[in-house]
């Protein structure tokens, strides 16, 4: 049914236009993004031993699996943290949520 598809919607704030995924139970924002040529970085391959994923939730960030401290930790390291910032390698989504995510403008450095 389809009204139990996740979808995963991604705002920046480059100008970009937002655009909206749908996700699979398991994948986690940064797969979707990934997979949709979202750039977002991924510095450690997503295993919450960077903060170079760091996004913001916008809604549907109670639906997320609960924040570990060591995700915590690599939040206060990212730039400019918020209440909604969360690590978007940590963020495995499961099925019937509604997700909004502002990705934060990307530094890609040493191309
Ligand atoms: S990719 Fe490194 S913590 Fe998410």
């Amino acid at each position: 049914m389809s009204d139990s598809a996740t979808t995963i919607t991604f705002q920046f704030n480059d100008g970009q236009p937002a655009q909206t995924h749908v996700a699979v139970s398991g994948e986690s924002v940064l797969d979707v993004a990934l997979n949709n040529g979202i750039q977002l970085q991924h510095n450690c391959g997503g295993v919450c031993g960077c903060s170079t994923c760091h996004v913001y939730i916008n809604a549907g960030g109670d639906d997320l699996p609960e924040i570990s401290d060591k995700e915590e930790d690599f939040i206060d390291r990212a730039e400019n943290p918020r209440i909604n910032s969360r690590l978007a390698c940590q963020c495995v989504v499961e099925r019937d949520m509604q997700l909004v995510v502002t990705v934060p403008p990307q530094h890609f450095l040493g191309h």
